[in-house]
């Protein structure tokens, strides 16, 4: 595979399925991760086998369905921990063990209640234990952003001479800025030159407390992770894991700044989201980039003026890139004359210059008492002249 390769690790089965009112059964994630294979992720970090029975039988289920993508099992650094995620990805046709150990002195204190010695003892052995199950193990210093610089180096390097395939260096709680966290990556890939010796890969997974999920994502990716952890519509944890349309958009609509690729296929983002949306009950915000309801709605009539004399005015992508059917011009009170013609004329109704300003003046009137408008509304604001002339229309009434 290319060095400028971005895998996509999706992780809305086990980081997703951990925030509130986003948990799943077996099949409604089974169903998720066929959409996530038609998407075109890399892995799929389908559960924590050692978590429950359910866990346990749904990354077992899936790893049965799904051939395209590696299918991943999340493992604390203990042996049953280990094992347990063993079995659950023994039939995958490509699987992978992800370890995950703390790497603070907060975590390492007050969670754990281990020396930092232990902690890399316990890294080695648990790297060493997983590599001998499974050829494909990544290791997670969990809390990288917030761990002593040189102590994180020591554990991250343990893990590789131990053989991890994969390093991800979470930014568990979501405190990094995107120049802190790309230096980070700098700093450890010219620390360790195993890590490119042994082509070893390395991996960003940003929590979205400080709204930076994404922005860190992409520093990582400038900064030379290569792979993505990442989830369908943002959920995960607290406010959310970065979201996967989005760094699959930007890496797209801004490929001139990160010349990757990825194996995404983009037309696919707005339909994953929305088997997500079905399968959880509940959809994105209106305003969420890419897949939100607005995402590609203009209401201002300076906007829909600028929208209808050529769409990149205010689009940088077309909907239809990203799966969505199209753009929507929202009529409502600061919409304009020219929104208001060219909804009227695709509904059949051609109105003379005099007729769109009488029709206007209503449209307004009603727009201020009304906070939707819909097509009904519209006609009913129409004299009878211009009804009864009405021709084919192009679009139906909503
Ligand atoms: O946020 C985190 O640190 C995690 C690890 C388990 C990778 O989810
Ligand atoms: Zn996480």
């Amino acid at each position: 595979m290319s060095t400028d390769h971005v895998a996509f690790f999706d992780t809305t089965l086990r980081d997703g399925e951990q925030s509130p009112g986003c948990s799943m059964t077996t099949q409604e994630k089974l169903t998720m991760a066929h959409a996530l294979e038609d998407l075109g992720v890399d892995i799929i970090e389908a559960g924590f086998a050692m978590a429950s029975e359910g866990d346990f039988a749904a990354i077992a289920t899936i790893t049965q369905a799904i051939r395209k993508p590696r299918i991943a099992s999340l493992a604390r650094a203990k042996t049953e921990d280990i094992e347990m995620a063993a079995r659950a990805i023994q039939f995958a046709g490509r699987a992978r063990i992800h370890v995950f150990l703390a790497a603070s002195d907060l975590h390492l204190e007050y969670k754990l209640k281990i020396s930092r010695e232990q902690a890399l003892d316990l890294t080695g052995e648990s790297v060493r234990l997983a590599r001998s199950l499974v050829d494909d193990v990544e290791f997670s210093p969990e809390d990288a952003t917030r761990a002593d610089r040189d102590y994180l180096v020591d554990m991250v390097r343990i893990a590789v001479d131990a053989g991890a395939t994969t390093i991800n260096m979470p930014d568990t709680v979501g405190y990094t800025t995107p120049e802190e966290y790309g230096a980070m990556f700098r700093e450890v890939r010219q620390r360790i030159p195993a890590i490119d010796e042994k082509g070893v890969i390395l991996s960003s997974h940003c929590h979205d407390d400080l709204g930076l999920a994404v922005a860190n994502s992409l520093a990582a990716i400038a900064n030379g992770a290569r792979q993505v952890e990442c989830t369908i519509n943002g959920i995960g944890e607290r406010a959310g894991n970065a979201a996967l349309e989005e760094i699959a958009a930007a890496l797209f609509v801004r490929g001139d700044r990160y010349g990757v690729s990825t194996g995404i296929k983009l037309d696919k983002l707005y339909p994953t989201s929305e088997v997500l949306g079905q399968i959880i009950t509940f959809k994105p915000s209106p305003n969420k980039a890419i897949v939100g309801a607005n995402a590609f709605a203009h209401e201002s009539g300076i906007h829909q003026h600028g929208m209808l004399a050529n769409p990149l005015c205010y689009e940088i992508m077309t909907p239809s890139l990203v799966g969505v059917s199209r753009t929507h011009l929202v009529l409502g009170k600061h919409s304009g004359r020219a929104a208001l013609r060219h909804r009227l004329e695709q509904l059949g109704f051609t109105v003379s210059r005099e007729e769109l300003q009488q029709t206007y003046y209503r449209f307004v009137a009603l727009a201020d008492r009304k906070k939707n408008i819909y097509d009904q509304d519209l006609v009913g604001l129409l004299p009878d002249s211009i009804r009864e002339r009405r021709s084919e229309p192009v679009s139906e009434l909503d």
